[in-house]
């Protein structure tokens, strides 16, 4: 591998190079646990569909009631894993503070089986509680629902800010002197219009950026990330002609030519990671704001969950 293509993989993994064994065992692990997770939420609510729309009146004459409700045979159960995602959960800010898991794996993906855990952990609840949400464990999982829907954004603004500026202006540089040298080759046999390539680089002003206002400028980096998708479809509809092009469904899917799919690739990381070097002091600031709201809300839900099982002790459910 090139120098130019190391660093363009390190910044954008899996982009311009193949994804290392180690990447790619991830990938498939995750891709694995979210497949469960999937199955195992689609599998309770096609068996509770029916209990759950009944009325509270209702429930105790239901032959899967005894099953179902929380302290059920299936109902605990659910209760025992959320809680096991919960704390799951918590290991991913935990590993900040305990150097000896620091050391295990990397950040990123523990990250992702963050995301994970906290996607799944609401609907896992929501069927232990079959979807009532009263009282103490009601506000609980509302505070949960939130923390997990607010954990979205931040995921989007965790991505945007490059882990190491220097490391990132510098693969830009390469990433640019990569995507000209591959662009110019495909110029001479007449593939990449020279005009789609500057489209798919244009960005905004440095000065006008500066001014805009955070509820403005985070709206337009996303309408930024969904354009360049736009213009890379067009660079490839340029590039192509006929079947090829159709397969593609005009522009959107990646080709089989891999000369012109590095050129994209290239062209199209340099596009990204120079949207995110300019809009990087502001995506800082609305990422600081926002831990500000997930972690005191993830705690304030912590506690809720703990005073919701002492109290079934309190009440001999266990
Ligand atoms: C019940 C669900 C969740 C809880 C209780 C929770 C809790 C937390 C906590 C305590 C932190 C550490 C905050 C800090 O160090 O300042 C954190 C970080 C984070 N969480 Fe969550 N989270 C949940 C769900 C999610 C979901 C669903 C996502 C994404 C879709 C997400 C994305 C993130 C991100 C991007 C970070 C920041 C990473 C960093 O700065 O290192 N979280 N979360």
């Amino acid at each position: 591998m090139s120098a130019n293509a190391t660093a363009a993989a390190r910044i954008v993994p899996g982009v311009v190079s193949a994804p290392s064994n180690g990447e790619r065992s991830h990938r498939r692990l995750m891709l694995a646990l979210y497949t469960v997770a999937i199955a195992i939420n689609l599998a309770i609510f096609i068996y509770g569909f029916d209990y759950y729309k009944l009325s509270a009146m209702d429930r105790p004459f239901s032959p899967k009631h005894h099953l179902l409700r929380p302290s059920g045979t299936i109902g605990i159960y659910l209760g025992f894993l959320g809680v096991a995602l919960f704390l799951g959960i918590f290991l991913y800010p935990l590993r900040k503070h305990w150097p000896w898991l620091a050391t295990i794996g990397s950040t990123r993906h523990w990250l992702d089986i963050h995301i994970l855990m906290g996607l799944t952990a609401p609907f896992i609840i929501a069927f232990h509680s079959t979807l009532k949400f009263r009282g103490i464990a009601g506000m609980a999982f509302w505070i949960m629902f939130a923390v997990s829907a607010s954990g979205v954004v931040g995921r989007y603004l965790y991505g945007q800010i490059p882990r190491k500026v220097t490391t990132a202006e510098l693969s830009m540089k390469e990433l640019h002197e990569m995507q000209e040298q591959l662009g110019q080759q495909l110029s001479a046999q007449n593939l990449l219009p020279e005009a789609d390539l500057r489209a798919l680089l244009k960005l905004p002003n440095e000065q006008w950026v500066k001014r805009l206002p955070i509820v403005i400028a985070i709206p337009y980096m996303i309408a930024l990330d969904m354009l360049r998708m736009f213009r890379v479809a067009r660079l490839r509809r340029h590039a192509l002609r006929g079947v090829a092009l159709l397969s593609t469904v005009a522009g959107f899917l990646p080709t089989r030519h891999r000369e012109l799919e590095r050129a994209i690739q290239a062209a199209s990381a340099e596009a990204s990671l120079s949207k995110r070097i300019l809009f990087l002091s502001r995506s800082q600031k609305v990422f600081h704001m926002w831990h500000v709201v997930h972690k005191p809300f993830s705690y304030a839900f912590a506690v809720l969950a703990v005073i919701h099982i002492a109290l079934q002790f309190v009440l001999g459910y266990f």
